[in-house]
């Protein structure tokens, strides 16, 4: 797989967004994008297959039944561009689907690059495609794919798995505006969307009773200590995830359990924590089947086709750039 990789310092810019997070007045927090090291990618991994979490396996679910019905619905030639693609697992109903009528550029864009290299080994044999990765941010990712295309060829963009949950709703229409502005009329954009559920429910897929979200979430602490010098003492830490009504997301944090003060070197700066006190690391929003046709139609798309698993409510959104 041919890779393009990030040339800016990105400790020094870890250590600056941490530095940020952290000193804010009010609720500590640290950026989502740092959850996913070589350990956070393969913890995640290991999340998806958990029997709370089906948020994974419905994504899959549709994509496995609803592969050729997509691609049918696609102009071609067609470049597939996945923001965040992980793994790339589920991808592969997709590339299939599709190299049975056209040979294909397959661009995954991964700040992680172990999340990439997985990429790389899970979907390296499907015939027809070609994969070349970019370890980039999700915008700067697809401004170099949408770049390089060549005339007569669409794009269709994946960003599967219900990781526009990870942003704020204000932030995630924004986003997908941003995304608009880089596609041509025509191309499109497949959109996994986690849908509302009992609270319960959600709040066992985001704190499983083997603790894997707990590691996934408290690894960023651990992360710290080992890009940034930091001495978080984990026992001291611990996982919690919450609901919240008015966003309508679950959020995950990392509570301190007593107060105490920590040093980050390399961020050129200590924090204090009170007993109880909380960082917030993640927000996964869940949505309605209705609010996306009407983000699409806000955000220059149009919802052309959506399919829901019903085992668990998820939905599949086949958005066209008008
Ligand atoms: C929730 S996981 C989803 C992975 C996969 N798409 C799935 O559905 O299972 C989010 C993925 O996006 C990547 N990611 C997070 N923030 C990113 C950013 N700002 N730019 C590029 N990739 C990012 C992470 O490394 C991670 O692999």
């Amino acid at each position: 797989m041919l890779s393009h990789a990030i040339t800016a310092d990105p400790v020094y810019e870890f250590a600056a967004d941490v530095r940020a997070g952290l000193s804010q007045p009010g609720q500590k927090e640290l950026l989502s994008k740092y959850l996913y090291d070589d350990v956070g990618s393969a913890l995640f991994e290991v999340i998806s297959v958990l029997p709370e979490y089906g948020l994974t396996r419905a994504d899959e679910r549709l994509l496995r039944r609803h592969a050729h019905h997509i691609v049918e619905r696609l102009p071609s030639p067609v470049v597939v561009a996945e923001l965040g693609s992980g793994s790339g697992k589920k991808t592969r109903w997709i590339l299939q689907a599709l190299s049975q009528t056209q040979r294909t550029s397959y661009c995954p864009i991964e700040i992680s690059p172990a999340a990439l290299a997985m990429c790389k080994r899970e979907l390296g044999d499907i015939d027809a495609i070609s994969i070349v990765g970019f370890e980039r941010e999700y915008l700067d990712g697809l401004l170099e794919v949408a770049a390089r295309r060549e005339a007569g060829e669409s794009l269709l963009v994946l960003f599967l798995g219900s990781t526009i949950g990870n942003f704020d709703r204000e932030a995630g229409v924004s986003f997908l505006r941003e995304i608009r502005r880089i596609l041509q009329p025509g191309d499109a954009l497949l959109l996994g969307t986690d849908l509302e559920k009992p609270m319960a429910q959600l709040l066992r897929a985001y704190d499983d009773p083997l603790g894997v979200t707990a590691a996934f979430n408290l690894n960023l602490l651990a992360r710290m200590n080992r890009e940034l010098d930091a001495n978080f003492d984990l026992p001291q830490f611990e996982h919690v995830a919450k609901f919240n009504r008015v966003a309508r997301s679950v959020e995950m944090h990392i509570l301190s359990r007593c107060k105490q003060t920590v040093n980050i070197p390399a961020a050129d700066f200590s924090v204090t924590l009170q007993e109880g006190e909380t960082i917030w690391t993640e927000s996964s929003h869940k949505y309605s089947r209705d609010e996306i046709a009407h983000i699409a139609k806000d955000t220059g798309f149009h919802c052309e086709s959506q399919w829901v698993d019903e085992e668990w409510r998820f939905a599949e959104n086949l958005l066209v750039a008008g």
